[in-house]
């Protein structure tokens, strides 16, 4: 009997599996610093141990004697990188990328002054210990909370306003509260790595864990001064990203650059304490939002700032005060987003950014409203829904929204919450429930593929595109196996070299909607081909052997390139989603324990029902992380990490995590692209944080404003 799968509420055998699945559980699976290349070496970073200052001299000569070392790259002999030098046609940019080994400048802690490359791994980690600067050491800053006053708009002034400026205040009900996100690190579970080959002066091969071959394949060129076609980047497999591997980093040049004085491939594996200061974060980020409202629950005004940190030499800004533009309808609002600078790394996009640190703020805010209101959380949400878009004026392509808000309060058991907080309490854990929502733009970027039917009826499929790990394969191969009228065994998908079709980077909850559509447009274009070889436009599945067959032909193909219409200029095109959180306080520990979990995605249609419930489960978890436990913490007074391990910075581990119900609505959006599929990568995890703080509350009455709600804060 054939299966009926509930795409409503996918189960973890619901659906297709992953078809990299098992290469990837039996270790068949190649990432980046697995492969074997010969006459490899091996790099080791060296970081400093001041936050900001100058080099004012390197001893490295223990490191160059020390057995087997090959080299001692530091800025006193590296080579210089052609694409940091300055152009003298324009004005020397005021900030930009950290350029490594270019000067004797230091400006965050951990920042790589050298790097050691020898002929075994042990031995460059040997040779790195071996290397000693002195500084002179400047004052440092590496805390928000201390720097807020030197706050500064990235753009223009930084002001949005619609409406009345602080129309909030003259409303009968009304919050203002601050929030604060702490930073968090992108821990995948792989570490970002790179194998660096120089096949000629002008010819390279990097083995380089990155969301996009073939942006890092341009970024490389560019800071080099090489051919694109040159330059040959391979990323097969990622083991997770989150964000982390969507720009290039200096450890990449530092790779390459170390090949180039080792005449030798150079591999470049960072530590996991290297994660912390090599490949970004999301950014710790001080908010104040006010919300006033009518005594019926209508929202009159949101007034929304927000302070994030970057580095000093580099301007990172994110959507964080965007939530309250366009998650709900509100006539006046204004919102101010500043930077401030800081002797840190650069931060990075990290799943759902901006977005996510924004909605712990809205989401909170609007909770606290809730509880004065004396309204149900989702009532209030309900009174404020966003029928067209409150920004743009747009109407939406598709929202099924509050259709999310009925699947997930039956699924969590809503009605079971009580409107008291600290109401229930069993065995001396206190219960609570808690919701939040988030948003994010449906994107759909241009992309190509190259589809090829073979004599033996395998379909082969092309394609650039990164897959970190949501299953971006197993739906490219469910898009052509429906469009084809194929079985999915008989396709191979391809990709995550820069020699293949262009693809966007896997981004921004993009992958599905982008490549997608090229996967299908080609399947269309091909199987059209072959209709056109029999004469028959009607056939609707060709035998597709049969015809390469008769035509005396090794194999059929299709390039595609797919762009979305205009459609975009006439729609609002998001996905939302609404967590639902059962939580327990202890009473006399304040250890929270998520009971359970029901996640709700108005994502579209479904492709893959397996994979996309993995990704809902892991965008709740990673959102669990982020309420609860994740925090990298810096000893201002040295302005050093001092977590940076798996041991001091938690994530969840699946003690933590209970039942996670992940819903679908999985009604196809009519305008986005020809599956109606839209992104949840990031909605998975937008609004979980606050749905955890909102539950905790809800449980015990105690409302806690700064991430992550550790046992001391819910005491306090
Ligand atoms: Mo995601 S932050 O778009 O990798």
């Amino acid at each position: 009997m054939e299966k009926v799968i509930n795409l409503n509420m996918p189960s973890s055998s619901d659906g297709m599996s992953r078809i990299d699945g098992r290469l990837k559980v039996t270790g068949a699976a190649k990432y980046s610093a697995e492969y074997t290349v010969e006459g490899l070496t091996y790099g080791v970073l060296v970081g400093s141990t001041i936050t900001n200052g100058t080099i004012t001299s390197m001893d490295t000569k223990a490191a160059e004697h020390a057995p087997g070392v090959l080299a001692v790259v530091t800025h006193l002999n590296a080579p210089k990188v052609p694409g940091f030098q300055p152009d003298p046609s324009k004005p020397a940019p005021k900030k930009g990328p950290l350029k490594i080994f270019d000067d004797n400048k230091i400006v965050y802690n951990g920042q790589p002054i050298a790097l050691v490359i020898a002929d075994t791994y042990e031995r460059a980690l040997y040779g790195a210990s071996l290397v000693k600067a002195q500084y002179n050491k400047e004052p440092h800053q590496t805390s928000l909370q201390e720097s807020i006053g030197k706050g500064y708009p990235p753009h223009g002034d930084g002001l949005y306003k619609r409406g009345t400026e602080d129309a909030w205040k003259l409303a009968p009900f009304k919050v203002e509260q601050e929030y604060i996100v702490s930073t968090n690190t992108h821990n995948p579970m792989e570490l970002h790595a790179i194998i660096a080959r120089w096949d000629a002066d002008d010819k390279l091969t990097v083995w380089d864990k990155t969301q996009g071959v073939k942006a890092t394949q341009n970024d490389v060129a560019r800071l080099f001064k090489i051919p694109v076609h040159n330059v040959q980047v391979n990323s097969k497999f990622v083991g997770g990203a989150f964000g982390s591997a969507l720009r290039t980093w200096p450890h990449e040049v530092a790779a390459i650059v170390g090949a180039k004085v080792v005449k030798r491939p150079v591999k470049l594996v960072l530590s996991r304490a290297d994660m912390f200061t090599s490949v970004g974060y999301r950014p710790y980020t001080w908010q104040k939002i006010a919300i006033g409202a009518t005594a019926d629950g209508k929202l009159t005004g949101i007034t929304h700032e927000a302070y994030g940190q970057t580095s000093a030499y580099e301007n990172f800004t994110e959507g964080t005060v965007r939530v309250s533009l366009n998650t709900y309808a509100c006539p006046n609002v204004n919102t101010k987003y500043n930077l401030v600078s800081l002797n840190v790394g650069t931060p990075t996009w990290m799943r759902g950014p901006g977005e996510a640190t924004g909605a712990f703020a809205l989401e909170s805010a609007l909770d606290e409203l809730s509880y004065d209101l004396k309204l149900d959380p989702i009532e209030l949400r309900l009174r404020n829904y966003a029928e067209v878009d409150p920004e743009s004026g747009k109407p939406y392509s598709s929202k099924f929204l509050n259709e999310a808000y009925q699947m997930g309060a039956d699924h969590i058991g809503w009605k079971e919450r009580k409107q008291e907080p600290g109401a229930v309490k069993k065995d001396g854990w206190f219960v609570g429930y808690g919701m939040g929502g988030g948003m994010f733009g449906a994107y759909r970027d241009g992309a190509t593929v190259k589809a090829t039917m073979m004599t033996d009826g395998r379909l082969i499929l092309q394609t650039a595109v990164s897959d970190i790990g949501p299953g971006t394969g197993t739906a490219m191969v469910l898009i052509a196996a429906e469009k084809m009228g194929i079985p999915a065994d008989k396709i191979t998908f391809e990709n995550g070299e820069s020699d293949l079709p262009d693809a966007p980077m896997q981004g921004g909850s993009g992958t599905t909607s982008s490549v997608g559509s090229a996967v299908h447009d080609a399947c269309a274009e091909l199987k059209q081909k072959f209709q056109k070889l029999i004469g028959n436009g009607d056939t609707d599945n060709p035998d597709y052997v049969q015809v390469l067959k008769q035509h005396n032909l090794p194999l059929l193909e299709v390039t595609t390139k797919s762009n979305g219409g205009d459609e975009r200029k006439n729609y609002s095109m998001n996905s939302w989603s609404v967590h639902f959180v059962r939580v327990l306080v202890n009473a006399a520990t304040g250890v929270v324990k998520i009971d359970k979990v029901a996640s709700v995605a108005d994502s579209g249609h479904i492709v893959s029902p397996k994979t996309a419930r993995s990704q809902v489960v892991g965008g709740a978890i990673g959102g669990i992380g982020m309420a609860l436990m994740e925090e990298s913490i810096i000893d201002h007074r040295y302005g050093r990490y001092i977590n940076n391990n798996f041991a001091d910075y938690h994530v969840p581990v699946n003690a933590d995590i209970p039942q996670i119900d992940a819903l679908f609505v999985n009604k196809p959006d009519p305008y986005i692209n020809p599956m109606g599929a839209k992104g949840m990568a990031e909605i998975a995890l937008i609004g979980m944080a606050a749905a955890v703080a909102n539950a905790v509350y809800n449980a015990s009455g105690k409302r806690v404003r700064e991430l992550p709600i550790t046992p001391d804060k819910v005491m306090a």
